[in-house]
């Protein structure tokens, strides 16, 4: 069957991924989760995708999740559903995920982008974790995300405030990569997705698991991971070849082996 809330598209090596419910500004429901973590698999899986884009709209990438669906459910219900919790899925992809951010991206939005590998964003891109306005608080990793992402005294700031955050605070406190012009930030993150997708896919999927056991191991065991990672490239094709073009003066021929 067909999915309702997105729109998906493969163009050459890279997967993209339209969250698309206009109306209510893309908001998170069960429904477009369960879709999105299906396309990411399905892309994850696919040995011809080597990075993939998530996008929203200009107006939205996501408005949060959806309050209308969420207000009536009970403690019994979300503990007993595991509400949500289906979005942790996304992080074991080892396929790199890119978010394309332009105009909101608020409570679950927010959540979402960080829950991708890094952040392109529009000019007009807006981030806050706003939940507490809702008497609720973040619940998609953002109290963890946002801290790591950008220290404890601005996440504080925006968690207990829920005060939006434009995309130049954004882009010093380094919660995004790169700031383009509103209509371009799609085009940049398929350039970055597509510039990735060139690379040895072993090697992608090793430098993505060696830079995020820098947010979940101390300092030395991180460095002795990625040591060990390092060397698990030298049993790789792409090692011999990436190694042999530079020395031959030639582009590599990847085989992602
Ligand atoms: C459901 C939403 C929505 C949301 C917007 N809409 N956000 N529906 N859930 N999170 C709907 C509106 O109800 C409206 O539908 C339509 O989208 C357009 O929104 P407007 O408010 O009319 O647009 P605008 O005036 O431009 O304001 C944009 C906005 C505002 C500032 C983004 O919509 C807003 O504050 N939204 C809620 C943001 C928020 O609190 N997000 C956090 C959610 S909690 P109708 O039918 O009236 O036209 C959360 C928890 C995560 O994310 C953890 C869970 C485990």
């Amino acid at each position: 069957t067909e999915p309702q809330t997105i729109l998906t598209e493969r163009r050459d090596r890279v997967g993209l991924i339209t969250l698309n419910r206009p109306k209510a500004l893309n908001a998170l429901n069960t429904e477009l989760m369960t879709e999105v973590v299906a396309a990411v698999k399905e892309f994850d899986a696919d040995a011809g995708i080597g990075a993939i884009v998530l996008t929203g709209s200009q107006k939205a990438f996501a408005a949060g999740a959806d309050i209308k669906e969420m207000s009536s459910k009970t403690y019994a219900e979300v503990v007993g559903e595991s509400f949500f919790g289906a979005w942790d899925e996304l992080s074991r992809s080892r396929t790199p995920i890119i978010a394309a951010v332009t105009g909101y991206a608020l409570g679950g939005g927010c959540e979402l982008a960080m829950l991708c590998d890094t952040i392109i964003a529009g000019e007009n891109a807006v981030f806050g974790q706003p939940e507490i306005n809702l008497g609720v608080i973040p619940g998609i990793g953002g109290s963890q995300r946002l801290t790591r992402a950008v220290g404890k005294a601005k996440a504080m700031d925006m968690v207990l405030t829920g005060r939006q955050m434009k995309v130049d605070e954004a882009e010093r406190m380094g919660l995004v990569s790169r700031v383009v012009p509103t209509d371009k930030a799609l085009d940049t993150a398929l350039e970055v997705a597509t510039t990735i997708a060139t690379k040895s896919a072993i090697a992608t999927a090793l430098a993505k698991d060696a830079v995020n056991r820098a947010f979940e191991s101390s300092l030395t065991e991180g460095v002795r991971a990625e040591r060990a990672l390092f060397y698990s490239t030298f049993a790789t094709d792409d090692q011999t070849e990436g190694m042999a073009a530079f020395v031959e003066k030639r582009e590599p021929r990847f085989t992602h082996r």
